[in-house]
């Protein structure tokens, strides 16, 4: 399944996936994160053009104490660049079909490019929502920043998983 840019005429309005912050994201907010160029916005949509998955990007600094202790040790400055996976969601009805894994996947190799590439970003970030999420996001090998509760995935280690494939 493809991976769209997000286009204002998708239609959003059905999007339910059970979470009412990111429900009201995608139906209300989206269009000026996008328009203001905060959050880029990547999605799956259906054959009526419905949208029926996405995902946010964007950049982000952690402070340096909070992420995991040898990149305390690697990085001179008190902050430390990631990307944002700042949202990602599937619509309910698509559950267990594995959207919400192609949509990470997608997330981090569009991470991984920029970070090889173009700005320097050490890891992605989740900050995820509940518990749920946070089950999802550890199955794929982030790991808990007690501090903040944010998830953290090392670029490094998204690099080796694009590698061995
Ligand atoms: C979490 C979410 C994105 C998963 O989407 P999905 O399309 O159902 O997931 P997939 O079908 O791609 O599943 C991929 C794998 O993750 C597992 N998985 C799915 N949801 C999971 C969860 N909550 N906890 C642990 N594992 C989970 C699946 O069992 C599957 O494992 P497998 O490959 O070993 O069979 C979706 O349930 C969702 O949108 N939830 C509401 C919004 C949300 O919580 N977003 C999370 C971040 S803010």
């Amino acid at each position: 399944m493809k991976v769209y840019k997000y286009d204002r005429k998708f239609i959003r309005d059905t999007f339910d996936c059970g979470k009412e912050s990111l429900n009201n994201y995608i139906q209300k907010n989206i269009t000026r994160d996008v328009k203001n160029g905060s959050c880029p916005c990547f999605v799956v949509k259906n054959a009526f053009d419905e949208v029926i998955g996405y995902y946010t990007l964007s950049t982000e600094s952690i402070p340096k104490d909070d992420a995991p202790l040898q990149f305390q040790k690697k990085i001179r400055y008190q902050y430390i660049p990631t990307i944002l996976l700042g949202r990602l969601a599937v619509d309910k009805n698509h559950f267990g079909k594995g959207l919400g894994k192609l949509l990470l996947v997608n997330s981090l190799k569009r991470s991984l490019e920029v970070a090889t590439h173009h700005i320097g970003a050490v890891a992605v970030v989740v900050d995820p929502i509940d518990n749920e999420a946070q089950e999802f996001y550890a199955k794929y090998g982030f790991i808990l920043l007690p501090d903040s509760g944010k998830m953290f995935l090392s670029m490094k280690t998204i690099a080796n998983a694009f590698e061995k494939q």
